[in-house]
């Protein structure tokens, strides 16, 4: 597995930095809020499991499994839920916690959908950010941003390709020779 990476973009200690970073803000910003940390599976799992243990809020946690999809260059795209939330999102500030931010479209498409039911708060925490690649009709704002990246395609710490190298503890740049066969 390891031979299949180019380089390490983030290693385990700085995750830890960001981890805590985030952590320390989202303590202070969600201290009168009814805070529920919604993980976008599965690429978020690692930040999601290191993240929660670090804020020290009373808060609720949930999971989503959405994707979304783009029958040609004019279309909007639509998304798919094949996991939704189990609560009534309009109790909660819903803070949704993802693993890259990159066209930007899935993580639009889903604030749009939750929006429609009126959570008292809704805002974004991604790990990664991949500026060169964002849709620039896209105009969503991320509250917190880990680190941004340059265009690569990148694995580890719950990122994939095809479903691998999840288990990685560090992101990493997949060599071009692994996907381009
Ligand atoms: P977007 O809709 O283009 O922003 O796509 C976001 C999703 O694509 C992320 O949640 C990831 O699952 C996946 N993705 C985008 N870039 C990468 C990458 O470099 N490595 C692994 N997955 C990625
Ligand atoms: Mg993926």
């Amino acid at each position: 597995m390891l031979n299949d990476i180019k380089e390490v973009l983030v290693s385990e200690k700085e995750i830890e930095e960001i981890v805590d970073r985030i952590a320390g803000q989202i303590n202070e910003d969600y201290k009168d809020k009814n805070l529920l940390l919604l993980c976008i599976l599965k690429g978020s799992v690692c930040f999601m499991a290191d993240l929660m243990k670090k804020i020290t809020l009373p808060c609720a946690i949930d999971f989503m499994v959405a994707k979304s999809y783009y029958a040609g260059t004019e279309s909007k795209g639509e998304i798919k839920i094949y996991k939704d939330v189990d609560v009534d999102i309009s109790e909660y500030d819903v803070l949704i916690i993802e693993d890259i931010f990159d066209s930007g479209r899935t993580l639009n498409l889903l604030v749009n959908k939750l929006s429609q039911r009126n959570p008292r708060s809704l805002e974004c925490c991604s790990l990664l950010d991949k500026p060169e690649r964002r849709d620039p009709d896209i105009n969503l704002e991320l509250k917190y941003v880990g680190k941004a990246v340059p265009d690569e395609f990148v694995v580890g710490y719950g990122l994939d390709y095809d479903e691998a190298y999840r288990n990685l503890p560090f992101v990493g740049v997949l060599k071009r020779e692994v996907y381009e066969n």
